[in-house]
């Protein structure tokens, strides 16, 4: 246990590859950060142009995200969304819908930003996944 949080719990954090070298101390702060939710197939996740900034993680089921009306990536189990609105505070850039029943891990950013400040490691994979998309983006507005 790591200050009254069982070790199931902490496994299960290290699962998400997002939190895989995490220390036990950045995991206590992302389960004070967590919540677990299901929603149904085509459940609206995030929508383009709106100014929510928290972050998801896919535990199960996949996701479509469409940009301008028009589906950009799957994502799946493993997978997390959002970053962008996280890190940016910028209006959502893409609508992500939920393409089966799904579970998602929800990151309250507010909580997130904080643990970024200490967690270098997912600092890193938030801005090299945010790199990766925002240029997938700009492919497909000039091609
Ligand atoms: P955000 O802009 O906060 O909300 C929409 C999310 O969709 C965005 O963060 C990314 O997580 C995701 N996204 C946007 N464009 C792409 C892309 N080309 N590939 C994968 N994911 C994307």
């Amino acid at each position: 246990m790591a200050r009254g949080i069982p070790s199931e719990v902490i496994k299960h954090f290290h699962l998400v590859p997002l939190f895989r070298s995490v220390s036990k101390k950045g995991i206590r702060s992302i389960v004070q950060a967590a919540t677990e939710v299901d929603v149904r197939e085509n459940t609206v996740l995030v929508r383009e142009g709106q100014t929510d900034r928290d972050l998801f993680v896919i535990l199960r089921g996949t996701a479509n995200v469409i940009k301008d009306g028009k589906r950009v990536r799957e994502l799946v189990p493993g997978d997390f969304f959002g970053e962008l609105a996280l890190l940016h505070g910028a209006p959502r850039s893409a609508t992500v819908t939920a393409r089966t029943d799904m579970r998602l891990m929800v990151l309250g950013w507010r909580e997130m930003s904080i643990v970024l400040e200490h967690e270098p490691t997912i600092a890193k994979q938030l801005l090299a996944a945010m790199a990766e998309r925002v240029r997938a983006n700009e492919r497909s507005v000039t091609n």
